[in-house]
């Protein structure tokens, strides 16, 4: 018994909603932005093979990487450590440390293609508390903006709540969401550090009316209302001065005609919010040409997947 799935990259934060907020991506020429991962039974132990154009960033030694983890964890948790095993392959296709929620990618194709492996033992809120716990062990915190929207497709709001874990919403159909990774790395870990530890009042009840205008601006189906309310002010003050060319990049967007930008998770992707594939076209141009700075680095204009993680 194997099988192979496939987890989109997101967009987490999307400027309004910091740690609560987060979509995923999909390119509209069809290619690939995310990892996959085939599963397969096996009598004993855990095995993982890693391929694809990033693998070489990932750590040497198989027990290091997130991916073999999230099999040690699943199978403890399932009670099964040790009597039956798992034969692991992963096409590590997003960069490590771009902002794309590259870790969350592997993680929740590990969860989810381990899930379906053993026919479903966990429900979806119990997994995704352990995705979120094993994503965390790499970002250096336990967040849910890109683990939800990446497993469930969609823009995904998470709550405060026992009931449910995260709601979805609605989103402009029409949009386009220009991504643009320079090429370089960043750690999460390092990017939070950077944020202050408390902020003031003004801040709070800023943050507050942004994103509770924004949700219901999705709500509303009013576009130009949610564009006017993607302003950031818990990272991108204190993020943007450690993202070569971003600052510039932000302002001739805009000029562009761009209807809004951000930095995409912790960076260094920035992100473009587009009214035509046109316009799309011409931002990805001009950060083709501008913003990438080293070799890897790609500009993808895309859609907001309706689908998240799923076998292929
Ligand atoms: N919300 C997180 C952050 C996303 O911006 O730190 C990064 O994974």
């Amino acid at each position: 018994m194997s099988l192979r799935v496939y987890a989109p990259a997101t967009i987490a934060n999307l400027s309004v909603g910091f740690d609560l907020l987060g979509a995923a991506l999909a390119p509209v020429d069809g290619s690939c932005l995310g990892d996959r991962l085939k599963a397969e039974l096996t009598e004993k132990g855990i095995s993982l093979a890693c391929s694809g154009p990033w693998q070489h960033k990932l750590p040497v030694e198989a027990k290091e990487n997130i991916v073999y983890q999230c099999a040690e964890h699943f199978l403890q948790q399932l009670g099964t450590a040790g009597k039956i095993g798992v034969k692991l392959e992963l096409e590590k296709n997003l960069p490590v440390g771009s902002g794309l929620g590259s870790s969350a990618s592997s993680v929740v194709a590990a969860f989810y293609a381990l899930n379906e492996l053993f026919e479903r033992p966990f429900p979806s809120d119990r997994l995704m508390r352990m995705m979120g716990e094993l994503e965390g062990r790499v970002s250096g915190s336990v967040h849910y903006d890109n683990v939800a929207p990446c497993f469930l497709g969609g823009l995904q709001l998470l709550l405060q709540s026992e009931k449910s874990f995260c709601a979805s919403l609605p989103f402009f159909r029409d949009w386009f969401w220009v991504v643009a990774y320079s090429g370089i790395s960043l750690s999460t870990a390092k990017m939070r550090a950077l944020l202050p530890d408390s902020y003031s009042r003004a801040d709070l009840i800023k943050y507050g009316r942004l994103l509770s205008g924004f949700i219901h601006a999705t709500h509303s189906n009013d576009a130009e209302l949610a564009v006017s309310l993607l302003q950031d002010v818990v990272a991108e003050p204190y993020r943007s001065s450690h993202i070569p060319g971003y600052t510039v990049a932000k302002k001739m967007l805009n000029e562009l005609g761009a209807l809004a930008s951000g930095i995409s998770g912790s960076g260094p992707t920035m992100f473009a919010v587009c009214k035509s594939r046109e316009n799309a076209d011409q931002v990805a141009a001009w950060l083709a040409s501008n913003y990438l700075s080293q070799p890897g680095g790609f500009v993808k204009v895309c859609r907001i997947s309706e689908t998240g993680t799923h076998c292929i």
